[in-house]
């Protein structure tokens, strides 16, 4: 007999002997020739403020390279391969000076794209330095933020523009931030970018997570259980979410990811109604971590997702909960960390309320495929007069 009862019948569905568990690759993975890396490869990807590019080199790891950004005395950013091309030490112990950054070993000074200027030990400062070039990248300043593009320089795109960064309301100014706004928690998230990525389409966590299991984390309006349909866009897929107002309106809430990893996600504080307000890149810093930078129009420094008039501010910030806190009053970062360093795909059991997430996937699936066939990606524009690219993305109120 059985723990049922039963002669002869097993329990079903225990854990054991189960299949070993597994990630799609393909998926998640971001460094130098990975499927996916190549992807990410084609496109620009903010590396940090544009205040972090100094005369204090600043470490940068991003797609899974170690790197180093500064900027030289004559005030271009550089970004370059950390390890030196003399004997290997990093440059992050380098001089920035007027020219470019002298590495800290053997004095070799390299310039912001990486030719090599002088070599201290050399007899003339070194015959063949050119032959010594530091790996480098090239970057570009645009709305705070310093981009650099890490994929083969002759497929290299124009650097996106966006309306709802460049169009300003009255009393609006761009601000940019690196603390990794819309993650939940600290500024590196230990786990795949994907798992983030994907949770801006998962529009069904907002009143479970945010609404029900740990109180009200946004507002009262968000905690409604919403109609969603999901569509895809030019750039990536929209979420198009419905709930009813106190006083019979409809809030039409419209949430977007655009390649390669940009979520357009107006506020879920509502401090207004209108169109989205700034847009977060969700930069893999290799498999297993991820940081965001955010861009968007403001009216007060660092302020990028005021809060509706009266509406509770009881939410303790994540720095200062205890790990008990969270346990009991768990948010985004919770659950998205609680997928583990690369999500189970092997394990999931995808339903309809995952429809926005099986449409991302295709997407990325489909871009990937392209670049491997030698096509250029989605979203890439070789056309210096490209014009602002313009989301749906904003909280609508609507008569009736
Ligand atoms: S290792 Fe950098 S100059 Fe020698
Ligand atoms: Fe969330």
């Amino acid at each position: 007999m059985n723990d049922n009862g039963a002669i002869g019948r097993f329990d079903s569905g225990t854990g054991y002997g189960r299949r070993a568990s597994t990630y799609v690759a393909g998926l998640t993975e971001v460094g130098p020739g990975t499927p996916m890396g190549e992807l990410m490869r084609r496109y620009w990807h903010p590396v940090g403020l544009s205040t972090h590019a100094s005369a204090t080199p600043r470490e940068v790891r991003v797609l899974g390279e170690d790197l180093v950004l500064f900027r030289d005395g004559r005030g271009r950013a550089g970004l370059v391969v950390a390890r030196c091309a003399h004997r290997g030490t990093t440059l992050y112990y380098g001089k920035v000076e007027e020219r470019g950054i002298r590495c800290c070993y053997h004095g070799w000074l390299f310039d912001v794209e990486g030719n090599c200027l002088e070599q201290p030990c050399e007899p003339d400062g070194g015959h063949a330095r050119e032959r010594a070039r530091q790996p480098w990248y090239p970057v570009r300043e645009q709305y705070g933020l310093i981009f650099a593009y890490m994929g083969p320089p002759e497929r290299k795109p124009v650097l996106p523009r966006y309306d709802c960064l460049e169009t300003l309301d009255e009393g609006e100014f761009i601000d940019a931030d690196d603390s990794s706004i819309g993650s939940g928690g600290g500024a590196i998230a230990p786990c795949n970018w994907l798992q983030h990525f994907e949770n801006v389409l998962d529009t069904y966590h907002v009143p479970i997570l945010h609404g029900n299991f740990s109180g009200t984390q946004f507002v009262e309006i968000m905690n409604q259980m919403p109609k969603v349909t999901w569509d895809y866009t030019p750039l990536g897929v929209k979420a198009f979410s419905v709930r009813t107002t106190a006083d019979g309106r409809r809030m039409q809430r419209t949430t977007e990811v655009a390649l390669p990893t940009l979520r357009v996600v107006p506020n879920p504080y509502v401090g207004g109604y209108g169109r989205v307000e700034s847009i977060g890149w969700t930069v893999p810093i290799d498999d297993t971590h991820y940081r965001i930078y955010t861009a968007g129009r403001v009216r007060e420094k660092g302020v990028f997702l005021p809060r509706a008039a009266g509406a509770p501010t009881n939410r303790r910030r994540w720095h200062d909960m205890t790990q008990e806190e969270r346990r009991d009053f768990p948010g985004d970062w919770e659950a998205q960390i609680g997928q583990g360093p690369i999500t189970f795909h092997s394990d999931e059991h995808l339903v309809t309320s995952d429809r926005g997430i099986a449409m991302l996937r295709h997407v990325l699936r489909r871009e990937v495929d392209a670049v491997a066939q030698g096509k250029d990606p989605t979203g890439t524009s070789f056309d210096e007069q490209q014009q602002p690219i313009v989301f749906e993305a904003g909280n609508f109120l609507v008569d009736g």
